[in-house]
């Protein structure tokens, strides 16, 4: 594509709406490829990619590993819990290991944020040409997930073609536990960036004061926001005024590993305040799409039944959006 320019993917804060554009468009073209019988494409054939997970996940990592075989690419899959971390080498040397044995792109996840940054940048001084795509860093950022969502709600919204047009004007709820999600920062870059407006809604102890600024300052060192005009961002500790308001909600896991005191003390409560069930979209007359990226607690984010039921929670449609968004992006960095 001739307007891509980004060597790299660690966050969405430099995506114009060309590039969310392109992203989606090709992954449209890639979904519909297994209908067609050709699910492999001969299009990365002969390059590699390494798969570097320094932390936990089930589908970010397959998914990744399915995309690069659909695209025909070789794939190597590294284990935190199996390698030399074990004995004490840093993040870098493991990704130094994997550039020396010829790896063409890393796709890095790690528990602390800027991690893939740093490598990007360290491999770049040491001249490699090494792409770096960011799968979940700290609490920073995760533009894969970002996007799946991103495309899950255009689809949505418009299901003929992909245009990010769809989503202009819309507001799209964020509900839980905002604070420690890299999910939603992502999802804040690229739902105001096509024009989205988001409200931001949980518990006290979970909602951060500063994600209103969060979109109105580009990151540090990076001069210009390439988005003129972005959607609003909202708080509310409301779920009832946030769902009356909304045409589509993202909520979010529980993330008690990232917490680093216990700032919930009762799952019950959290449920019935800001847990999302067929009963509470009803209540508030609304049919509207309830997404997750998952792994779901069942119960206490969205009720079982509504968990099932998948022509309104939409958790399968965005694992499998998750292939071919993130074929796209190789392709996008490789091809
Ligand atoms: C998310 C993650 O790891 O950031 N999961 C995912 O990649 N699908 C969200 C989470 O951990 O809750």
């Amino acid at each position: 594509m001739a307007s891509w320019n980004h060597k790299h993917i660690i966050d969405l804060a430099a995506f114009s709406l060309e590039d969310y554009q392109n992203v989606l468009e090709l992954a449209n073209r890639f979904k519909a490829l297994p209908k067609s019988g050709a699910r492999k494409l001969p299009a990365l054939q002969g390059r590699f990619i390494a798969i570097l997970f320094f932390e936990p996940s089930t589908r970010t990592r397959t998914s990744f590993e399915i995309a690069a075989k659909r695209l025909s690419a070789d794939v190597q899959t590294f284990s935190a819990s199996t390698s030399s971390l074990t004995k004490g080498e840093t993040p870098l040397d493991t990704a130094l290991t994997y550039v020396a044995m010829g790896a063409d792109t890393l796709v890095i996840r790690h528990s602390s944020s800027g991690v893939p940054e740093q490598i990007a940048k360290s491999l770049e001084k040491a001249g490699k040409k090494t792409a770096i795509l960011n799968g979940g860093d700290g609490l920073h950022s995760h533009p894969s997930q970002a996007l799946l969502d991103l495309f899950t709600l255009v689809n949505f919204f418009e299901p003929s073609k992909p245009d990010i047009k769809s989503i202009k004007g819309k507001r799209i709820a964020i509900v839980g536990d905002i604070l420690h999600s890299r999910v939603a920062r992502s999802n804040l870059w690229s739902l105001t960036g096509c024009g989205a407006d988001v409200i931001l809604c949980g518990p006290k102890s979970l909602l951060p004061n500063d994600f209103v600024d969060f979109v109105s300052s580009p990151p540090p060192g990076q001069l210009i926001d390439p988005i003129k005009n972005r959607g609003k961002v909202m708080i509310s500790r409301s779920l009832k005024e946030t769902l009356q308001q909304s045409d589509a909600v993202i909520t979010l896991r529980l993330q008690k590993e990232r917490m680093n005191q216990n700032l919930l003390t009762n799952l019950g409560s959290y449920h019935r305040e800001y847990g999302i069930s067929r009963r509470i979209l009803q209540n508030f007359r609304k049919e509207i799409p309830v997404l997750h990226p998952g792994p779901v607690n069942r119960g206490i984010e969205i009720s079982s039944e509504l968990l099932d039921d998948q022509s309104i929670c939409l958790t399968q449609e965005q694992v499998k959006n998750g292939i071919p968004i993130r074929m796209a992006l190789l392709y996008l960095l490789m091809a």
